[in-house]
């Protein structure tokens, strides 16, 4: 059963909050192609940041890297990816819309019901040139996927980190694709960001890697806050296979169309390395030291798609809840992926009050992003940070000028305490980092419980 929330839903509150924008919405659009707003933009920063911390930061054994979107035309070549990176592609011969042929369930147009073509193959890789002159010979290809930019530096990595197998490069970065087909919002576009590895290993210890980052990867979308029941793992069939993988398998989750692919974790074999060695002359083996041995390493890719786990954080974090006679729609998004972590909303306009609470905001700001809202009843300021996943906020009133104190509401349980300002910035790190809220900083209080702590 498709997860509870409705695509719909999720791209409203995107286009009314300012996550995000069709792009170039001004011209009416370009298919298949977003905008990320004011929030959207915070919000893939933090899942990208999350990635990096898990793999890269936290890790001894794997490096970054950022390379060029345009590679040496070659490289296309020795992947694999100018013969074989295609769709089959068929064409209604009444409507002319164009359709991927595996993708169809009957023999017909599912648009307009009319005849369709044979299919043809269709390569899915943007070309350009490069230089002034537009020639066959000046193709070059804005990249289908990061992979390829650390394949070709393997060499480069190892002579300058002296990482030892087995080690991993890791990138984030844009990937284009003239999908066929596209559509269920940012889930198939035609630009979108990969978080890719490339993990290099010892051939006959492969096996062992594989199931490694399967479990490793399938942990961090649960880590991210993503309700175990919505994930899941899929093999490939052997038919299934794209042209270099041994063996592969998808971590689906429930998106409000069904389950779908967030990342593939593909062994790769030795496949690539030996292409690009062949393709391009140089030698890419390394020199096993224990046995003195020549290898060519064998590669373990984990292949997560940003845009696709921001659209899963959102589908798996949205919430309404009857609240009186309104819905109260909410985000149940993690202090570390939240856009804003706080909002300071002070009572009144009031000189004094707004003198106090621009203060806060400014010393906050050092640490977090903080929205600050002075407009409508304090009920529709939590109701506007509830939709927008704020986990905290801090309302200044008049009170505060006397006993230099503040409440701190927090967004899940709307319970709400009451500490010295002086407490303010070491009492929600803490929250943020999981505290429960209802543990006080000295000099606080309880002051209101709407709810049990989940
Ligand atoms: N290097 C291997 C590779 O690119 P892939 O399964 O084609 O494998 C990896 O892509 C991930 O990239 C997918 O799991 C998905 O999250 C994301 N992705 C692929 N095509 C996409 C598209 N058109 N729009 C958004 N994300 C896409």
């Amino acid at each position: 059963m498709p997860t509870k929330v409705e695509m719909e839903k999720i791209v409203s509150l995107c286009r009314r909050r300012g996550f995000i924008f069709p792009s170039s919405e001004i011209y009416g659009g370009l298919s298949s192609c977003w905008d990320y707003g004011p929030l959207g933009v915070e919000l893939k920063r933090n899942v990208k940041q999350a990635w990096w911390r898990a793999v890269v930061q936290e890790r001894d054994d794997m490096v970054g890297m950022d390379a060029s979107i345009l590679m040496h035309p070659q490289t296309w070549v020795a992947s694999g990816h100018v013969e074989g990176f295609s769709d089959p592609l068929v064409e209604c011969k009444s409507c002319h819309l164009r359709w991927r042929s595996d993708d169809l369930e009957g023999d017909n147009c599912p648009s307009c019901g009319g005849e369709l073509t044979e299919p043809r193959l269709f390569n899915l890789m943007f070309k350009t040139f490069m230089g002034p002159i537009e020639k066959e010979a000046n193709i070059v290809y804005l990249r289908p996927e990061t992979a390829q930019g650390m394949l070709v530096n393997f060499q480069n990595v190892v002579n300058t980190t002296r990482k030892r197998l087995p080690f991993g490069i890791a990138q984030i970065g844009k990937a284009f694709r003239n999908e066929i087909t596209t559509g269920n919002f940012i889930f198939r576009s035609r630009e979108f960001d990969q978080m890719e590895i490339e993990f290099f290993v010892k051939p006959g210890t492969d096996k062992e890697w594989f199931n490694y980052w399967l479990e490793e990867r399938l942990n961090w979308y649960v880590k991210l806050g993503i309700k175990k029941e919505n994930l899941r793992l899929r093999q490939h069939a052997k038919e299934e296979l794209a042209h270099y993988a041994r063996e592969c398998y998808d971590i689906d989750y429930l998106f409000p169309m069904g389950w779908a692919e967030l990342e593939g974790i593909a062994n790769r074999g030795d496949f690539d390395l030996v292409q690009h060695a062949k393709c391009s002359g140089k030698s890419l083996n390394y020199l096993d030291e224990e046995t003195k041995e020549h290898i060519v390493p064998y590669v373990i890719e984990p292949s997560a798609g940003v845009d696709r786990s921001v659209l899963a954080v959102l589908c798996d974090a949205y919430d309404e809840e009857q609240d009186e006679d309104e819905i109260r729609v909410l985000l149940h998004l993690q202090p570390s992926l939240a856009p804003i972590k706080v909002a300071v909303l002070p009572l009144s306009r009031r000189e004094k009050l707004v003198a106090v609470a621009k203060k806060i905001y400014a010393d906050l700001r050092q640490c977090w992003m903080v929205n600050y809202d002075d407009t409508q009843s304090i009920g529709r300021r939590y109701r506007r940070q509830d939709e927008i996943g704020t986990p905290f906020c801090v309302t200044i009133d008049f009170q505060s000028l006397e006993d230099e104190q503040v409440t701190i509401r927090e967004r899940d349980t709307m319970n709400q305490i009451r500490i010295p300002i002086s407490e303010l910035k070491t009492t929600l790190q803490a929250k943020m980092d999981g505290e429960s809220l209802l543990v006080l900083p000295p000099g606080g209080k309880i002051w209101k419980i709407e709810r049990e702590e989940g």
